[in-house]
C-alpha cells in the first residue's frame, strides 16, 4: 500500500490550518494561570479552569513574560502567604523544557512569597520524562525522570500528584509524599458507551499489560497483550512482533499510558487488522502527539477510534471544526483532580479513589 499523505485524510487547507494550530504557541503550550482559594496556583488554562470550576474556587491570572533573550518571567498578583498553592502544569509538546523551567520558577516564586508550610503542591497532568526512568543497560544515560522530581523538590515543591506515570518506581526518587491518580476507570467508562459489539482489550507491550488489565476487569471484557520491541539505536523505531492470536470478529481496544509518535499504536493497529480485527481503538490517559503522530494516526485506515485525556492541552475545538471528533475523543480528567485535591483538603484517601 502507498504512504498515505496529508491530502488522503484531510483538504489540504484544512491539513494546513490543523498543522498552524498545532504549532501554534498559544495552544500547544499551557498559560501560566492563577487560582485564589484552596486551590491557589496552576498552570495549563482550560484544564486548570475546569477544576476550579468543580471545586467552586475563586480565579486570579498571572503575569508571565518572556524577555527579549527567552528567559521566563513570573508575577504572581495575589496574596500566597500562608495558602495553599497548587500549580496544575503539563510539560509537553516542543516546548516541553521550557515548560520544565516555567514550573520550577513558578514553585519558587510560591515558596519565596511564604505559602503555607507544606502546602506547595506540584500536579503534573503529564510526567514529562517519565519513560526515562532508569539508565538501558551498558549506556551513559540519566535518568531523567528522577531529575525533573529531583529539581522540584529542590525548589521547594513539597508534594506532587501524578497522573498515569509510565512507571510508578519513579517515586522512590525524592523524599516528598507522591499521590499517583489514574485516568482508567475514566476511559474505560467512556469505551463502554461505545457500545462494541465483541469488545477485547490489548496491551501493546508487557509494560502496559497491568494497565489493559485493570482497563479489561472494568468492563469485565478479556485482555492480552503483545510484544513490541524498539530500537534505540535506529531513533526508537518500534517493531511489533506478530502474534499468532486470532482477532477476527474482535472489537478491539488497544490501551497505553501514551500515544507519543503514534508509531507503537500504528503497529499495533496494523498487526490486528491483518489478524481479522473488526474495529481497533486506541485508548491512552496521555495524547502526546509528537511529531506527525495525530496525522499518521487519524488517516490511518486500520485505525478507527481514538480516545485521550487533557493531561496534555489537545485543540478539541478544532477538531470538531474539522470534523475530526467523529474519530478522535478527549476525555477530561477534571474531575479526577478535583476529587483528588478535595480528598487532600479533608484528608480523605486518595488510593481509594
Ligand atoms: C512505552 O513503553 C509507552 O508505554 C508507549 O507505548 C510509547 O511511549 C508510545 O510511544 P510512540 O507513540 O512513540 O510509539
Amino acid at each position: 500500500m502507498p504512504a498515505l499523505t496529508e491530502a488522503d485524510f484531510f483538504d489540504p487547507k484544512d491539513a494546513q490550518m490543523f498543522k498552524d494550530y498545532l504549532n501554534s504557541e498559544l495552544d500547544r503550550n499551557p498559560q501560566i494561570d492563577y487560582y485564589q482559594g484552596t486551590l491557589n496556583g496552576g498552570v495549563s488554562g482550560a484544564l486548570t479552569r475546569s477544576i476550579a470550576g468543580l471545586l467552586q474556587m475563586e480565579y486570579a491570572g498571572s503575569h508571565k513574560a518572556a524577555h527579549t533573550n527567552g528567559e521566563a518571567q513570573f508575577r504572581v498578583p495575589v496574596n500566597m502567604r500562608e495558602r495553599d498553592v497548587m500549580m496544575v502544569v503539563s510539560p509537553s509538546g516542543r516546548d516541553v523544557n521550557r515548560h520544565i523551567m516555567e514550573m520550577i520558577l513558578l514553585a519558587d516564586a510560591a515558596k519565596r512569597s511564604s505559602a503555607r508550610f507544606n502546602g506547595v503542591t506540584a500536579i503534573l497532568t503529564n510526567y514529562a520524562y517519565g519513560r526515562q526512568e532508569r539508565q538501558s543497560d551498558g549506556e551513559r544515560e540519566p535518568i531523567s525522570a528522577a531529575v525533573v522530581a529531583q529539581l522540584l523538590a529542590e525548589v521547594g515543591v513539597d508534594r506532587l500528584i501524578t497522573i498515569d506515570l509510565h512507571t510508578d518506581a519513579v517515586t522512590g526518587s525524592i523524599r516528598r509524599p507522591w499521590d499517583k491518580l489514574y485516568a482508567t476507570k475514566l476511559l474505560a467508562e467512556t469505551v463502554i458507551t461505545w457500545g462494541l459489539q465483541n469488545p477485547f482489550v490489548v496491551a501493546p507491550d508487557a509494560g502496559a499489560m497491568k494497565r489493559a488489565k485493570k482497563f479489561g476487569m472494568i468492563n469485565n471484557w478479556s485482555y492480552d497483550n503483545l510484544d513490541k520491541i524498539r530500537d534505540q539505536r535506529a531513533e526508537g523505531v518500534v517493531h511489533m512482533q506478530e502474534t499468532p492470536r486470532d482477532f477476527t470478529g474482535l472489537d478491539v481496544v488497544i490501551v497505553d499510558d501514551i500515544i507519543s509518535t503514534g508509531g507503537t499504536m500504528a503497529g499495533v493497529a496494523k498487526m490486528l487488522k491483518r489478524r481479522g480485527a473488526q474495529t481497533v481503538s486506541l485508548v491512552a490517559t496521555h495524547g502526546e502527539f509528537a511529531g506527525c503522530g495525530l496525522e499518521l494516526l487519524y488517516g490511518n485506515p486500520a485505525i478507527d477510534r481514538i480516545l485521550v485525556t487533557d493531561t496534555i492541552p489537545q485543540p478539541v475545538r478544532l477538531w470538531e471544526n474539522l470534523g475530526m471528533n467523529n474519530k478522535i475523543q478527549v476525555v477530561s480528567v477534571a474531575p479526577l483532580i478535583a476529587e483528588a485535591i478535595q480528598r487532600l483538603k479533608t484528608g480523605g484517601s486518595i488510593r481509594e479513589m
